[in-house]
């Protein structure tokens, strides 16, 4: 079996090392040429924990190409990782994976190739697959489903900045395909890739991409309600919400998994998928008023945080937002809650000094010149008496009274990161879902 990946950006990419790990002989396409040349010289073209260590593990094997017929010729199975942007309705365009299938279905015409598997990966809105992609693969290269070609959806549930390791140890890998056949040719992709023996999840296709956005906009809810839980215990002198989620998620039918309260869910994937199911349910007549809730609860989360910060950073006081992607150890910052206080704080002409440990390039690109951006957390108090952390870095933790420059700085930690103990009597501390007269430890 030899792989192709259409689509080697964020989780392309790690799809293609992992396999090429495994032992595949793995051929990768890009429009991107930047992609293909980092690729084909061993670099990873772009961060992702362990990518680059795993592109090294897997050698020649992994290799790029801008042409399609030359891996259609040179593979047995190509995975689609394009993007399928979100439409102004919340559905998916299929315009990406529209493009590349019609470019390997004429290559495969031009072949004659007798059999291919063709993965789609992409998130897509339910029913796109049978309805759009398969006719489409069959009028470009006059081949027949089930005789010449097989059909997976098989969509990832990798979360950014540990995409190797989720890929590498999945609880579920989820296949839905248009036959018995080709359902088993991708689970013995996946049997010798893991790292773990997931279970593995094979039905029809419709039922993988339901289960795909319906997956999300779960856990997108559970992250709304234990941020609801965040809001009541800010009320409530004595109620821990860390001490509540704790004795929740250990409860078999929670989980602890994004159940903490704090910020809004942010990303490329959670607000639009929430979305999308919304908008699929609607168009079966089904009103989803769990997934239109949740999505109420997060627009409200970063809401409450702008007008804390408003309210507490009179103007002329300089305001440092700590944590700027939508969330630690990933240079992302699509829908992060970060992003819409520092535009909200712009449009009050806040003097922003803004901090991430990775993702300031992309900040830069978004901002330009109207916000300064320090080098360190410390240039952060340095710089500003309204101190905010957006996201849960490990590296706040770090954060003392000897980082504390100006009197009366406020620092609002919207994880609950600090030690307060180790804070000194010159800063000011609020947190997110935290009371004030609520002891940090419960018998205080
Ligand atoms: N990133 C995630 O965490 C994640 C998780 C689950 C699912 N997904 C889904 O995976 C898909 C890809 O997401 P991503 O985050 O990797 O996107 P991305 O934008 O990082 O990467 C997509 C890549 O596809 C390339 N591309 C675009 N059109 C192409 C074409 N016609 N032919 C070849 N290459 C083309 C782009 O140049 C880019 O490198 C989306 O549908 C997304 O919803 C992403």
């Amino acid at each position: 079996m030899r792989i192709s990946v259409i689509g080697v950006g964020k989780l392309g990419v790690c799809t293609a090392s992992c396999f090429a790990g495994a032992g595949y002989e793995v051929i990768g396409v890009d429009v991107n040429r930047q992609f293909i040349d980092a690729i084909n010289e061993g670099r990873a073209p772009l961060y992702e924990p362990g990518l680059q260590e795993m592109m090294d593990s897997c050698g020649r094997r992994l290799t790029a190409t801008m042409d399609y017929e030359k891996a259609m010729a040179e593979s047995d199975m190509t995975f689609l990782i394009v993007p399928t942007p979100s439409r102004g309705d919340g559905s998916f365009s299929d315009e990406y994976l529209r493009d590349g299938l019609a470019h390997l279905a004429r290559a495969m015409k031009r072949l004659d190739k007798k059999r291919h598997v063709f993965v789609i990966t992409s998130t897509v809105s339910p029913g796109t697959t049978e309805k759009h992609l398969i006719p489409l693969i069959e009028a470009e290269s006059g081949k027949s489903l089930g005789r010449d070609f097989g059909v997976a959806y098989n969509p990832e549930f990798i979360a950014l900045g540990s995409v190797i390791r989720d890929f590498l140890n999945p609880d579920v890998v989820l296949i839905g395909a248009s036959d018995r056949e080709t359902a088993e040719q991708v689970e013995s992709v996946y049997r010798r890739t893991c790292a773990n023996d997931p279970y593995v999840a094979a039905m029809s296709i419709v039922s993988a991409e339901v289960a795909k956005i319906s997956l999300n906009s779960y856990v997108t809810m559970k992250i709304s309600f234990a941020n609801t839980l965040a809001n009541l215990c800010e009320r409530i002198p004595g109620a821990s919400v860390d001490d509540i989620t704790a004795a929740l998620g250990a409860d078999k039918r929670v989980s602890s998994h994004y159940l903490k309260g704090g910020l809004s869910f942010g990303g490329p994937c959670f607000p639009r998928d929430n979305k999308a199911f919304t908008t699929f349910a609607a168009g079966y007549g089904i009103d989803a008023r769990l997934a239109r809730a949740t999505e109420e609860v997060n627009s409200f989360q970063i809401e409450n945080l702008v007008s804390v910060v408003r309210r507490e950073a009179p103007e002329g006081r300089a305001v440092a937002v700590l944590g700027l992607a939508y969330k630690p150890g990933t240079p992302v910052i699509e829908r992060s809650p970060s992003i819409d206080l520092i535009e909200d704080l712009l449009s009050r002409e806040t003097e922003i000094v803004a901090y991430d440990p990775l993702s300031i390039d992309n900040v830069r690109a978004r901002f330009g010149d109207s916000i300064l951006y320090a080098s360190s957390v410390r240039d952060c108090f340095e710089a500003a008496g309204v101190v905010v952390l957006a996201t849960a870095d490990p590296e706040f933790a770090a954060i003392d009274e000897s980082y504390v420059v100006h009197d009366g700085t406020l620092v609002i930690d919207c994880w609950r990161v600090l030690d307060t103990s180790r804070l000194g009597q010159k800063a000011l501390y609020m947190a997110v879902g935290w009371n004030p007269e609520t002891p940090w430890s419960c018998w205080e």
